[in-house]
C-alpha cells in the first residue's frame, strides 16, 4: 500500500495520500492547506488520484479541494449531509475501490454532523474524531458530545487493536498510533457512561 502522511504546517493538519502500489491508483485525504506540497508528492509518487476524501467539512480539511481536483481530475467524496461541494456522497459502511484496495466509510459524527473515518487495509483515517491521546472537540457548530460518545465507543473502539490510527492533526506525542495504544492510553477513551462523557466534554 502507498501511504504518505503529509504535515501541512498550519493548524498542525495532516493530509494523506494513499493508494494501491500495483495499479498506482490513489486518493488524497483532507487537502486543507499547502496544496503545492501535496501535489508535488502526487507527482513524485507517480500516482493517479481518483478521489479526494474529506473527513468532515471544516475549512482546514477542505480548502484545497478545488486545487487538487483541478490538477488531478479526482472526484470529491464526502458524507451525504456535508454542506461542502462534492461529486460523490457517501454514508455509513459504503465501500469505494482504489485499485485493489477497499475503502470503508465509517460515519462518526460528534466533532461535526458530517464526520467520517476511512478504513483501508488495516489503516483508519480518523479526521477530527480521534487524535493520538485526544478526541475532537464537540463545542463547535453542529458538535455533539453524545454523538462523539457513540462514534468513539460503539464504532471506533469496536475495531481491532492492531488497526493503525492516522489522525487529522498532529496533536499527540507521536504522529500516528493504533487502536490498541489509544484504548490503553487515551484519557478521552476511559470507561464512562454517556452522561459521564457529556459532562467530561463540558469540563475539558
Ligand atoms: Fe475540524
Amino acid at each position: 500500500m502507498i501511504l504518505e502522511q503529509i504535515p501541512l504546517g498550519e493548524g498542525k493538519n495532516f493530509a494523506y495520500i494513499f493508494g494501491d502500489e500495483a495499479t498506482r491508483e490513489a486518493a488524497v485525504i483532507d487537502p486543507g492547506f499547502n496544496t503545492e506540497k501535496i501535489l508535488k508528492r502526487v507527482d513524485q509518487l507517480k500516482v493517479d488520484i481518483k478521489y479526494i476524501f474529506n473527513t468532515h467539512s471544516h475549512g482546514d480539511h477542505t480548502a484545497g479541494n478545488s486545487k487538487v481536483k483541478e490538477k488531478t481530475g479526482a472526484k470529491i467524496v464526502a458524507y451525504f449531509k456535508s454542506p461542502s461541494a462534492k461529486d460523490i456522497s457517501v454514508k455509513d459502511q459504503d465501500i469505494l475501490h482504489i485499485g485493489r484496495l477497499n475503502v470503508r466509510i465509517i460515519y462518526t459524527p460528534g466533532h461535526t454532523p458530517d464526520g467520517i473515518c476511512l478504513l483501508a487495509d488495516g489503516k483508519l483515517f480518523t479526521g477530527d474524531t480521534l487524535f493520538v491521546g485526544e478526541c475532537g472537540r464537540t463545542d463547535l457548530t453542529g458538535g455533539s458530545a453524545e454523538d462523539m460518545y457513540h462514534s468513539l465507543f460503539d464504532k471506533i473502539l469496536s475495531l481491532d487493536d492492531s488497526i493503525e490510527v492516522y489522525p487529522g492533526h498532529d496533536y499527540g506525542n507521536k504522529p500516528r498510533s493504533t487502536i490498541g495504544y489509544e484504548r490503553k492510553t487515551n484519557y478521552t477513551l476511559e470507561k464512562r457512561s454517556v452522561e459521564e462523557f457529556i459532562q467530561f466534554m463540558k469540563e475539558s
